[in-house]
This record gives structure tokens, sequence and C-alpha cells, in this order.
């Protein structure tokens, strides 16, 4: 299956990746980020998970998504 999580860097989505990727490792999971770049989101650069830039704010990123 193909998850996708927004909010990926906050008190629910953390856990929850970290949840999903204990539990099984055949979903694909995909988490959103606002700045990719950001240190605090170096815990989601695992191999397993697909970081996508995206801001809920920014029209410009949804096509993307
Ligand atoms: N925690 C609870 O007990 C609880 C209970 C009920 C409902 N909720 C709801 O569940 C949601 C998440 O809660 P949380 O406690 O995990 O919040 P949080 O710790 O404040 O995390 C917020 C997350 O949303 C992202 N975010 C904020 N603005 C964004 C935007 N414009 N575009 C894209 N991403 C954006 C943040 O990303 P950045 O890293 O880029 O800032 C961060 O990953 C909230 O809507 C909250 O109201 C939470």
């Amino acid at each position: 299956m193909k998850i996708l999580i927004t909010g990926a860097t906050g008190n629910i989505g953390k856990p929850l990746i970290q949840f999903l990727e204990r539990s099984s490792n055949e979903h694909q999971i995909y988490a959103t980020v606002r700045n990719i770049n950001n240190p605090k989101n170096d815990f989601l650069k695992h191999s397993s998970i697909e970081l996508l830039e995206f801001d809920f704010e920014n029209i410009d990123h949804y096509p993307r998504l």
C-alpha cells in the first residue's frame, strides 16, 4: 500500500512513521515536509521513506503531490 503522511515532523506524524516502519516493510511511505533541508527532518531520511516537499499554504505544491 502507498501511504502519504502529512505533518510527518509533528507529535503525531513522527511516531506514526516509526510505528509503520516497525510494523511492516510492505508499505511505501511518503512523508511531506515543508523544508526538506531542515536538520530536524533528518530522522525521515530513511531509505524506505520518500520525502516530498509540501506546504498546504502553497498552491503550487498541490499538482506535484
Ligand atoms: N497532538 C494531539 O494530541 C492532537 C489531538 C487532536 C488533533 N490533533 C491535530 O492533528 C494535527 C497534528 O498534530 P500534532 O500534534 O502532530 O502537531 P505538531 O506537532 O504541531 O505538528 C504539525 C505538523 O504539521 C506540519 N505543518 C504545519 N503547517 C504546515 C503547512 N502549512 N503545510 C504542511 N505541513 C504543515 C508541521 O511541519 P513542519 O515540520 O514543516 O513545521 C508538522 O509536521 C493537527 O492538525 C492537530 O490539530 C492533534
